[in-house]
C-alpha cells in the first residue's frame, strides 16, 4: 500500500480540524485540502477573483475557498459543494468575514463526481444577485491549454497554517509552487487521475495548501497576466506538513463543462 492517502481540504463549521472530518476523505492516495503551509499573506486587492465559501447543508456547516469567473458565477471544487444545500460568498477582502457577502441560488457539482477518489472534483455556484465587480472584486480568466510539469504557479486560501492549526486563518495567504508530473505524484498517491495534477515545494522547505483552501484558485502569472489553471483539491493523509506533494483539479480539461454550464 502507499504511505499516502488523499485528504478533503474542507474545514470543519467549527472552523476546528475533526478526526473524521464530514467532508474529508481517506483513500489508499488522497485527501481534500489544508491551509496553506509556509505560505505568504496576501495584501489587499491581491487576489481578487478569491472568495471564501460558508457552505452548510442540514446537518452541519464547512469552509472553502472559490474563484470568482464572472459577476455571477463561482468556480470550486466538488468536495466543497457536495452536500450543501446553500453557499454564503465573502468577496473583496483578504479578511473571510469581512468582505461583501452574497448568497448562492444554485450550486452545480460535477455529474461524475467521485467523493472516493476525488475525480471530477469540480463545481459551480450561481450567485442569487451579480457582483459588481471593480476595485479588488474580479473575476479570473480561465485556462484552455494543458498545464505542463515544472510550471511555476501560485495557491491562496484560508486554510489551516499547519497541521496542529484548528481555525481558518485569519488574513488571507497564498504560496508558489511548482506543478510536477502526474506519473511523479503517483509516487505518493498510487494513483493519480489524469484531471488532476500535483505541485510541490521549488526548494527544501515544506509548502503546501492545507484544510480549508479546498475548491481556491490556482494560478499561472498571479502578479501581470492571472490565469486560472487549477482548483485546490487534495493533499496527503500524512498531514499538509508531510511534504507530500498537494493535488489540484487542472481548469482546462472542464473548460466545455463550464461552459455548458455557465455560457463562459
Ligand atoms: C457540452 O454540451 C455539448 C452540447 O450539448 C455536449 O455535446 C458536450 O458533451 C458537453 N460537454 C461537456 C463536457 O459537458
Amino acid at each position: 500500500m502507499f504511505r499516502f492517502a488523499v485528504l478533503c481540504l474542507c474545514a470543519s463549521a467549527t472552523w476546528a480540524l475533526p478526526s473524521s472530518p464530514a467532508h474529508s476523505k481517506v483513500l489508499p492516495s488522497k485527501v481534500p485540502g489544508a491551509r496553506i503551509i509556509n505560505g505568504n499573506q496576501a495584501a489587499e486587492g491581491q487576489f481578487p477573483w478569491q472568495v471564501a465559501l460558508f457552505l452548510s447543508s442540514s446537518e452541519s456547516t464547512w469552509f472553502c475557498g472559490g474563484s470568482i469567473i464572472s459577476e455571477e458565477w463561482i468556480l470550486t471544487s466538488g468536495n466543497c459543494i457536495n452536500g450543501a444545500d446553500s453557499a454564503t460568498i465573502v468577496s473583496g477582502s483578504t479578511d473571510a468575514y469581512g468582505g461583501d457577502v452574497s448568497d448562492s441560488s444554485r450550486l452545480i457539482l460535477h455529474e461524475d463526481y467521485d467523493n472516493d477518489l476525488l475525480a471530477n472534483n469540480i463545481g459551480l455556484i450561481r450567485l442569487r444577485t451579480p457582483l459588481n465587480l471593480g476595485g479588488n472584486t474580479i473575476a479570473v480568466s480561465l485556462s484552455s491549454e494543458e498545464l505542463g510539469e515544472n510550471v511555476g504557479i501560485t495557491v491562496s486560501g484560508w486554510g489551516l497554517t499547519s497541521d496542529d492549526g484548528t481555525t481558518i486563518s485569519d488574513s488571507l495567504n497564498y504560496v508558489e509552487l511548482v506543478t510536477i508530473s502526474n506519473t511523479e505524484c503517483k509516487n505518493y498517491y498510487g494513483s493519480i487521475l489524469p484531471e488532476m495534477v500535483c505541485a510541490d515545494s521549488p526548494s527544501s522547505q515544506v509548502r503546501s495548501t492545507c484544510t480549508g483552501d479546498s475548491g481556491g484558485p490556482v494560478v499561472i502569472n498571479a502578479g501581470s497576466n492571472p490565469v486560472h489553471v487549477a482548483i485546490a483539491s487534495f493533499v496527503s493523509t500524512e498531514g499538509c506538513e508531510s511534504g507530500a506533494p498537494s493535488g489540484y483539479t487542472r481548469t482546462a480539461v472542464y473548460r466545455d463543462w463550464i461552459q455548458n454550464h455557465t455560457g463562459l
